[in-house]
């Protein structure tokens, strides 16, 4: 069988330690082109990959032996870039959060339906073994009814991820549009959906910029999420965890208390209300420092989506839904009034 012929737009750093990286492991990917602003930001994986170098996406888009292309851009340029994109008959994974607004991410569904490509979002916290587990054990009653969570995604801010570092466009409005609740809350804003297999029905948010002085986006987010079977939990999303750095869930329920990504040596504790506690050491979740989890299951269920000829795990309806309640967190914390979804 043929394969997937790749273009990625965009060579920072997600690009640098997952796309890259994992279409070069898979046996039915290939990349066949690259592309960023930065000529040679992108000329280093070309001659890793064999793959042509464009400075300019429309260039890439217009290159008819591509099939799927990876959006690993700015956050506003999601939308525009996937948009084209799917115009151009390109199957588009496209990094997290999709777009900027509910109608942007409105025009991205519809044009993949027109077009007959698939859209998928880069919502890799599903594919960690310990959430996974931990949607199994609700679904299956383990823990009865459960009554609360409490999630968070933290760390120092992107100055110590971005390729371009303190000068990068995770801190500018224009090219980001949000801050830490997009890019760490929109995370634990699909993650919690998905672990309870249900959709967010109340939003209450705090969402300021506390740490980073020359930023225009926020940069730590505390909310309130009620979800429709009523469970209620806090979602909090940080660049100023310093130092230590947080990942961790922990779900309540009638039967037991879950923790994930809590400990330092089990990425699972399950601790029954009767009987002794389970820790399963299923991995490490990934991180920005280097030690993560290899792979983060993205890229594998993009190209296996394509050859299976079936929908990807996170649609880009699932990938509105996040999006959904992070908007609704920005605009509780306007309003300051509890916003329903
Ligand atoms: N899924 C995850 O866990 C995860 C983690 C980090 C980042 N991301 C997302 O990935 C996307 C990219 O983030 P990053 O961390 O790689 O950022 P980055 O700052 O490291 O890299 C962005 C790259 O885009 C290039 N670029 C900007 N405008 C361009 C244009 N018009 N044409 C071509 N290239 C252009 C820049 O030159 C830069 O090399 C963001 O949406 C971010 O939210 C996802």
């Amino acid at each position: 069988m043929r394969k997937i012929r790749v273009g990625i737009i965009g060579c920072g750093s997600i690009t640098k330690h997952r796309h890259f990286p994992e279409y070069m492991a898979h046996s039915q990917a290939e990349i066949v082109a690259v592309c960023d602003l930065n000529e040679d930001r992108a000329k280093g994986y070309a001659e890793k990959a064999g793959a042509k170098v464009y400075t300019s996406y429309q260039e890439l888009l217009s290159d008819s032996s591509i099939d799927a292309v990876s959006v690993n851009l700015p956050n506003a340029l999601h939308a525009p870039v996937s948009i084209q994109a799917l115009k151009a008959g390109k199957h588009v994974l496209c990094e997290k959060p999709m777009a900027t607004s509910i109608e942007e991410a409105n025009e991205m569904i519809q044009t993949a339906e027109q077009e007959g490509k698939t859209l998928m979002i880069g919502h890799n916290q599903r594919f960690v073994a310990s959430h996974e587990l931990a949607r199994n054990y609700i679904k299956e009653g383990k823990l009865g009814r459960v009554y609360s969570f409490r999630t968070a995604f933290g760390h120092g801010g992107p100055e110590g991820w971005s390729a371009d570092g303190r000068d990068s466009w995770f801190f500018e409005k224009d090219q980001a549009f949000i801050g830490a609740m997009g890019d760490l809350g929109v995370h634990k804003s699909d993650l919690i959906r998905y672990i309870f297999d249900q959709d967010v029905k109340e939003v209450g948010g705090f969402v300021d910029t506390l740490a980073k002085e020359d930023a225009s986006v926020d940069d730590n987010a505390v909310c309130i999420v009620k979800l429709m079977d009523g469970t209620m939990g806090t979602l909090t999303a940080s660049w100023s965890h310093n130092e230590f750095g947080d990942n961790a869930t922990v779900i309540y329920g009638e039967k037991g208390v879950l923790r994930l990504e809590d400990d330092e040596d089990y990425s699972f504790i399950f601790y029954p209300v009767e009987g002794i506690p389970e820790k399963k050491d299923l991995g490490k979740i990934q991180t920005n420092e280097e030690g993560g989890q290899t792979s983060s299951g993205v890229i594998d269920e993009f190209v296996e989506s394509l050859i299976e000829d079936r929908a990807p795990l996170v649609t880009g309806e699932e990938g509105k839904k996040a999006l959904h309640i992070v908007l609704a967190a920005l605009e509780s914390s306007k309003t300051k009034r509890i916003i329903s979804i």
